[in-house]
């Protein structure tokens, strides 16, 4: 498990004591670095670019993009006037403070220029992802009752706006777009916008971004996250991130997910670093190019990704400069030791786990620059957030104890709510204020935390989290599907692959073109990411007596394991 001593990466924003740290820093130190320390309102847009715009970082680049062939750059004052009338576009759509701005498209600068116009408003924004297809778009503009949306003219085959009463406006981001209905031309209006503006001030618990995000029962649920996450964004932006201002910042995720908004949007600039966007697929050819062409020096990304990019071979890596790079993150499944070994090997550098969650909204634990690395481990809490294991009635447990991973409620980029379920928040909680992340894991003597794996049934495939529950739903819609069963399988690339279990309705039988077709059913649905990557038919699958698939009896079948109690099974 041992990987050669790096000497530690030493930064003006290290922590030189974390122990020290730990025990003194509270984040009202932070707070007085913000707008609403003197005048008692805030807005996350202003803080993250205008701040900059207006001060000596004016003419440095905020924003470089590329993607096909674009080849683009935005400086602090440019994102300030786009996104200022981005905001005059939305206002011509009715958009006021509180209201649901929903923005489904590639990622372009325009998708920022609107994300960051939004929050002028005061709006609270729902990113969804590029894959999205019809269901899963309409659940979440349905329960979140979207008053606009911004998408593309291709996007916009995916979204049933004839069933979506509460959406009164769409606005189209492509060419030729004709203006009539609820429809409304993006760029058009852009260009003949104001760049003046007048910011809505609110308070810090006011609705920033709403983020769907799997469970392993029920619909995806919107995590609402508020103005005053930024706090985290930012601090966590200089501790972790460890962003100066000579770096040059990329992270992978795109903002449909929360990585790609919390350090994708506001860390990077909340601390006015240079940000780089990357559109399009994965290959490992564009981003090693694009590390390389930007002289890229902080990149944060995915374990999924690192994996891929150790297939590609070393050779390929090796055609590359990329000598700036000089630190190197990671998010959202376990970090092999085995791919931090690689790092070493051919960046140079080591690459940093960090441990969060969608509804953390905020890094909680992670790895920093001045923590020796343990790989396999994903580090400690940052200074500012409590966590422990506990048991399941909320008792903290001691070193090598494993059990649930839970934080101290109060960290300040919390989810403030779920969308229209409260009761579903509140069943997060356990006694003394336990946030219960729904991992298991421990601690080693050193307060060091061990990732051991999800104690629901929540699927990570390649970094992404789907719910079994929504998958089978839209399995057992198709008309040969009589009961589905989802599980997760470990996969040496992804992480784990979806693999679904299958009873067949009578009439039906197996073959290649069904499963074909029962794959593309799902991918059509829902989303390319949610469709099973294998499917068993099986004569029945196993249930509890009340009707419920029993996905642990499956897993224990897939993986050649004792299945355990079946005293709850039906005959
Ligand atoms: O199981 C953990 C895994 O990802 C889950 C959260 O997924 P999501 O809300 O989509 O957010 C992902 C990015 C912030 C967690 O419950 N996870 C996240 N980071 C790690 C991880 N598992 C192991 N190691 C990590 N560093």
């Amino acid at each position: 498990m041992k990987v050669e001593a790096l000497p530690v990466t030493k930064g003006d924003y290290n922590l030189q004591d974390y122990n020290q740290a730990y025990e003194t820093f509270d984040w009202s130190q932070v707070e007085k670095e913000f707008s609403w320390y003197e005048t008692g309102k805030v807005n996350a847009a202003y803080e993250a670019i205008d701040k900059h715009a207006n001060s000596f970082r004016k003419n440095k680049v905020a924003l470089y993009y590329r993607d096909g062939n674009r080849d683009e750059k935005y400086t602090y004052k440019e994102m300030k006037d786009l996104s200022n009338k981005a905001a005059n576009v939305l206002k011509q759509a009715d958009v006021e403070k509180g209201d649901r701005v929903f923005i489904f498209m590639p990622r372009s600068p325009e998708l920022y220029f609107s994300v960051l116009g939004a929050i002028k408003l005061g709006a609270i924004v729902g990113p969804l992802f590029e894959a999205f297809m019809e269901g899963a778009v309409k659940d979440r503009l349905e329960d979140s009752d979207a008053k606009v949306l911004i998408t593309t003219p291709e996007l916009l085959q995916r979204v049933p706006v004839d069933e979506l009463p509460a959406l009164k406006h769409v606005i189209l981001v492509g060419e030729n777009i004709t203006e009539e209905g609820p429809f409304l031309d993006f760029h058009k209006r852009l260009e003949e916008a104001s760049k003046d503006l007048r910011i809505e001030w609110v308070e810090r618990t006011d609705g920033l971004l709403l983020h769907y995000t799997s469970g392993s029962t029920g619909k995806p649920k919107g995590v609402l996250h508020v103005h005053n996450a930024m706090i985290q964004h930012y601090q966590t932006a200089k501790w972790v991130l460890d962003l100066k201002d000579d770096d040059v910042y990329w992270c992978t995720a795109d903002p449909g997910w929360v990585t790609g908004t919390s350090y994708g949007i506001f860390g990077p600039w909340l601390v006015g670093a240079s940000n780089v966007i990357i559109g399009g697929r994965f290959s490992p050819d564009t981003w090693y190019q694009a590390l390389e062409d930007y002289g890229v020096t902080v990149w944060y990304s995915a374990p999924t990704a690192f994996r891929m990019l150790m297939g590609a071979g070393d050779d390929l890596v090796k055609k590359y400069d990329l000598s700036g790079l000089r630190h190197i993150l990671s998010v959202g499944e376990p970090l092999n030791p085995e791919v931090v070994r690689w790092g070493v090997k051919v960046f140079n550098n080591r690459i940093h786990d960090t441990w969060w969650m969608t509804e953390t909204g905020g890094q909680t634990i992670c790895n920093y620059p001045c923590l020796e690395v343990k790989p396999g481990s994903m580090g400690k809490p940052i200074p500012g957030v409590k966590a422990a294991i506990v048991d399941d009635q909320g008792n903290e447990l001691p070193p090598y104890r494993m059990g649930n991973l839970a934080i101290k409620k109060g960290w300040p980029s919390m989810m403030y709510t779920i969308w229209n379920n409260q009761e579903k928040y509140e069943s997060y909680f356990m006694q003394g204020d336990w946030y219960v992340s729904g991992d298991s894991a421990y601690m080693d003597e050193e307060g060091y935390f061990w990732f051991q794996g999800r104690i629901d049934d929540v699927i990570m495939t390649a970094g992404e989290r789907v719910g079994p529950f929504e998958v089978e739903s839209k399995l057992v819609e198709h008309p040969a599907v009589a009961e589905a069963g989802v599980i997760g399988k470990p996969d040496p690339v992804r992480g784990e692959i979806i693999k679904a279990f299958i009873a067949l309705r009578d009439g039906y039988t197996e073959s290649d073109e069904l499963i074909e077709d029962i794959r593309q059913f799902v991918k059509k649905g829902l989303a390319a990411h949610a469709a099973p990557r294998e499917i068993e038919f099986r004569d029945k699958l196993p249930k509890t007596r009340s009707g419920k698939i029993m996905r642990r009896v499956l897993k224990a079948w897939e993986l050649d394991l004792p299945t355990g109690d079946l005293s709850t099974m039906e005959d």
